[in-house]
């Protein structure tokens, strides 16, 4: 059998990393919002170049605000490092036929954009790739929009010939995520008293979409009520949940309830003790340090929910890390191209590019 040390001189065998990035300093606020709100995969404006400009210009300060509030920036950057080192690190010792194992970033909205990673894994050499998306629950909004953008990437930079390419797509229910998240969800609740513990509720949070995304047959809605179901499971059913969606923006309906409407609803029936748990991310952000632990923990508590607590993000959790090197080792052994379910568009679906992605991807198996 090959090993790692046999294979040095090879070149490594990419993971991808996909996520949507964030701002790691105030300066790149502006720049994160315009890319943003210019992606057509997440939104589609009228007269979209120059809405997007307008609107980023107008959210700058406030959203500069929040991220001053968490410590001047993202650490999203900071903490996908840190996961893809340690993945990569387990990936050589438990799937030695591959090794070396090679983390690349490609976020979707700021530095490493594709584009960078792309030339990072062209300079090594790489002949084949693994796209790993970060989202453990796929959306068109998210994954499909990095994807959409990796296809462009790879077709520009003449990387469709050279490469071969998988892509991880989804994991929503993946033992290790969910072993990692029920962990994390059993140590908050080991902060309760055992009095408190018997009154607590879970109430899971994920990132809203609007409702003309979920009507188009995204599948990120029943993906993350997956999750939800496999972590229960996990912990026996132990406590009463709720799965709640935050972070809407704009007049246009979105998926709710919204989380910080169950919130004021729960603290009006008298619920005291309430644990958050960030579902659709794997690490902390914006999100998580300031709409959970800021807004909504502030308001909470003033409402009277005097137990709120919100669990850790898994950042460099061991058993999260382990998982997601379980992950790309079960994708490379079954020689996956894509998972079943991503060749299938959306019912309404009208984009061509998602086509093409979806063409170009399915037929790389050489
Ligand atoms: Fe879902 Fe195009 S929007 S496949």
């Amino acid at each position: 059998m090959s090993t790692a040390n046999q294979n040095v001189n090879r070149p490594p065998t990419a993971v991808l990393l996909t996520n949507m990035g964030g701002p790691a300093t105030l300066d790149d606020v502006h720049n994160f919002l315009h890319n943003l709100f210019s992606d057509r995969d997440l939104m589609q404006l009228p007269f979209q170049n120059y809405l997007s400009k307008f609107i980023a210009y107008r959210r700058t300060p406030k959203i500069k605000e929040q991220y001053a509030a968490i410590g001047g920036g993202s650490p999203i950057l900071h903490w996908t490092r840190k996961q893809g080192q340690a993945m990569e690190k387990i990936l050589d010792k438990i799937r030695p036929e591959t090794a070396p194992h090679k983390h690349y970033i490609a976020f979707r909205y700021v530095e490493p954009y594709t584009s960078t990673a792309l030339e990072q894994m062209k300079a090594d050499g790489v002949e084949r790739a693994v796209v790993f998306t970060q989202y453990p629950q796929y959306s068109c909004s998210t994954t499909g929009s990095s994807l959409n953008e990796l296809y462009r990437g790879v077709s520009e930079m003449g990387m469709d010939k050279n490469v071969r390419w998988s892509i991880i797509d989804r994991w929503p229910t993946h033992p290790g995520f969910i072993e990692a998240t029920a962990k994390k969800i059993e140590a908050k609740m080991a902060e309760y008293t055992p009095e408190e513990r018997e009154t607590a509720l879970i109430m899971f949070s994920a990132h809203s979409l609007p409702m003309s995304v979920v009507n188009r047959g995204d599948p990120y809605p029943a993906e993350v009520a997956a999750t939800v179901d496999h972590v229960m499971k996990r912990l026996d059913n132990k406590y009463p949940h709720r799965l709640c969606w935050q972070s809407q923006v704009g007049p246009m309906p979105w998926l709710g309830p919204q989380t910080v409407d169950a919130i004021r609803g729960l603290a009006a029936k008298g619920q005291k003790n309430v644990v958050v748990v960030p579902i659709a991310f794997t690490s902390d952000h914006i999100e998580t340090l300031f709409e959970l632990d800021h807004e909504y923990g502030k308001e909470a508590k003033e409402l009277g929910i005097s137990g709120w607590k919100r669990v850790d993000a898994l950042n460099d959790d061991e058993t999260f890390t382990q998982a997601m090197a379980d992950i790309v080792k079960e994708h490379l052994d079954k020689n996956e191209v894509t998972s079943n379910q991503w060749p299938l568009r959306c019912p309404d679906c009208e984009s061509d590019v998602c086509e093409e992605t979806r063409e170009f991807f399915t037929d790389n198996k050489s």
